[in-house]
């Protein structure tokens, strides 16, 4: 636990499910006050909600598009007309879908661009914007993925998203780090979360995931959790534009195991 951030203001985007609820919850463990946003998983919200609660924080569920301008102004709002302030953004709202590259819809692209990549900007700037206009010290952490540094074949969408947020939180990092406002990423790798469900129930897959992680393990969306809290602390009041990545070495080269190459 971090005491200094009992009673900070968080807005966190896809809070609903998964690697959000999960940040979420950790919020509420840490007494925080916090947005959860939502697309359409209207009952995932109350859940989240009631899981931050129960831990100790306060929280509100908030409907919003985050590939939008207005749906990222809305969870500002959100944030001050409920709590009085900001002092967090998490980026974490995304999604994925498989397709080779070759019958890839233009639809299917601008949509995964639209929320993992557009959303990121949108969400920064809002934030930016709120916290450079009323002079205050700020947080941004952004959910990338190890997909943003390992290639991805049938998901050239979501790779291309990722590497995208990767330069983008390096890029803003630097721009704002002499105005106080630190940003940075988590780059999660196989994670138990509803956006892997279908994949993980099947056994043959859960093995061949698995053997990709040097950890033999998949993760729980709680340790990427315990990440978010770390860069939103002061504990890491010296870190700027790093991808945190919480992957048990996936990002490793996990084939060269036992010396082989
Ligand atoms: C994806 C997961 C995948 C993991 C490792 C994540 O970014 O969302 O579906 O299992 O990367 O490949």
């Amino acid at each position: 636990m971090y005491s200094e951030l009992t009673g900070k203001v968080a807005v966190i985007t896809g809070g609903s499910k998964g690697i959000g609820t999960a940040i979420s919850k950790r919020f509420g463990q840490e007494k925080m006050k916090v947005v959860i946003n939502y697309n359409s998983d209207l009952e995932g919200a109350k859940q989240a909600v009631k899981a931050v609660e129960d831990a100790g924080g306060s929280a509100i569920a908030v409907q919003a598009d985050v590939g939008s301008e207005e749906g990222n102004k809305k969870l500002l709002q959100a944030a001050i007309e409920n709590f009085g302030q900001l002092d967090l953004w998490v980026n974490n709202a995304g999604m994925e879908n498989q397709h080779e590259t070759h019958e890839l819809s233009l639809k299917d692209w601008e949509k995964v661009i639209n929320v993992n990549l557009t959303g990121v900007f949108l969400g920064s700037r809002t934030a930016l914007d709120y916290f450079v206009k009323n002079n205050k010290k700020g947080n941004i952490i952004n959910m990338s993925s190890v997909h943003e540094q390992i290639p991805w074949p049938t998901f050239a969408h979501y790779a291309a998203s990722k590497g995208g947020v990767k330069l983008f939180t390096e890029t803003i990092a630097m721009e704002y780090a002499a105005r106080n406002v630190r940003v940075n990423s988590i780059g999660p790798g196989a994670i138990n979360t509803p956006i892997n469900a279908e994949k993980f129930a099947d056994p043959q897959q859960l093995e061949n995931t698995t053997k990709m992680v040097p950890m033999q393990r998949i993760g729980d969306p709680a340790e990427v959790a315990a990440a978010a809290a770390w860069l939103a602390s002061d504990e890491s009041s010296y870190v700027a534009g790093i991808t945190l990545f919480v992957d048990g070495g996936m990002t490793l080269y996990p084939a060269f195991q036992g010396g082989q190459g």
